[in-house]
């Protein structure tokens, strides 16, 4: 059985093979629409979603599949009733989840019960589905990922993490630009290290862009982290990613930013407008992603 907890469920072969994947999806949106017939999969939210909710519940229905919304709120699971129970139960009537939750240890308790394939929807350490998207974004840019290198300017967050283990996987080069006080994780940048592609830290935004070919952004605070976000806000204050940033970056250079933007927080006005192609591309990727991931959990790849 397949669960999609982080980047590293899934080897570099199978990687591979979802990102060429995800492009066909993005050229026929009904490549393969037989493949979750008869399946029920719920979507589990403990926070907010647009993008992960709106796109999975496609991809499901369009791979033949029905979905089904929940709110951990209106379950038991809010009076107490503990996640491995909830799992027991659910997979008595579903065939896959896929949970949004302030904690990863939620998705490792879930898989570990190994009833049904569990999706990670972002966690407060992950957010593969999210990364999925990005690099099949990069490649659709005509790109080779193994000679590209991806510049985050902000905090090295879920989304930056399952970048690092996509770059593991893609040969991409990462480097990031934070604030001192910020850092990747320890077990992310071990790991890095020791398969030979470290991270490289700046606390200059400018030199950190001066040979990206991607700049990426995310939210200065993500969900769950809302008590800290002024002391954030003045923190990141000089790591905007702005005209006067993207001067020193490559003519070519592109601007990624996975959303909900805060604009003039972590992005400029001016930049997000000059982006926007690229960023809602990445928005809409994550429905052919996951659908290539779905593939890759139910059989189809
Ligand atoms: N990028 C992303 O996961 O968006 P949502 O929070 O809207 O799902
Ligand atoms: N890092 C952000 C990503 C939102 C898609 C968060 O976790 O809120």
């Amino acid at each position: 059985m397949r669960h999609l907890i982080t980047l590293l469920s899934i080897n570099t072969d199978n990687f591979n093979a979802i990102i060429e994947r995800s492009i066909e999806h993005s050229k026929n949106r009904f490549l393969n629409p037989t493949l979750l017939k008869d399946k029920v999969i719920a979507l589990l939210f403990e926070k907010a979603s647009t993008r992960t909710r709106i796109s999975f519940s496609v991809a499901i229905r369009e791979l033949g599949g029905s979905d089904l919304e929940l709110q951990s709120s209106s379950l038991q699971l809010s009076r107490g009733e503990t996640i491995e129970d909830t799992t027991q139960v659910l997979a008595r009537y579903l065939h896959g989840i896929m949970l949004r939750t302030y904690s990863h240890r939620n998705l490792e308790l879930m898989a570990d019960l190994n009833q049904i394939p569990i999706i990670n929807g972002l966690s407060d350490r992950h957010h593969p589905c999210q990364a999925l998207a990005d690099f099949m974004t990069i490649r659709q840019t005509g790109r080779d990922l193994r000679k590209t290198k991806i510049t985050f300017i902000g905090d090295p967050n879920n989304v930056f993490n399952s970048l690092a283990l996509g770059s593991l996987h893609s040969g991409s080069s990462l480097a990031l630009a934070c604030p001192e006080g910020y850092n990747v994780r320890p077990g992310i940048s071990e790991l890095m290290r020791k398969k030979n592609q470290p991270i490289q830290v700046y606390r200059d935004p400018v030199d950190a862009v001066k040979n990206a070919d991607v700049v990426y952004t995310d939210v200065w605070s993500s969900m769950g982290q809302e008590q800290n976000a002024e002391k954030r806000k003045a923190d990141f204050k000089k790591y905007t990613i702005s005209e006067q940033i993207m001067k020193h970056a490559p003519a070519d250079a592109i601007v990624m930013h996975c959303l909900p933007a805060h604009r003039d927080e972590e992005i400029s006005t001016g930049i997000m407008e000059k982006y926007s192609d690229i960023i809602f591309q990445q928005a809409e990727n994550r429905l052919h992603a996951q659908k290539a991931a779905l593939e890759w959990i139910y059989g189809g790849i």
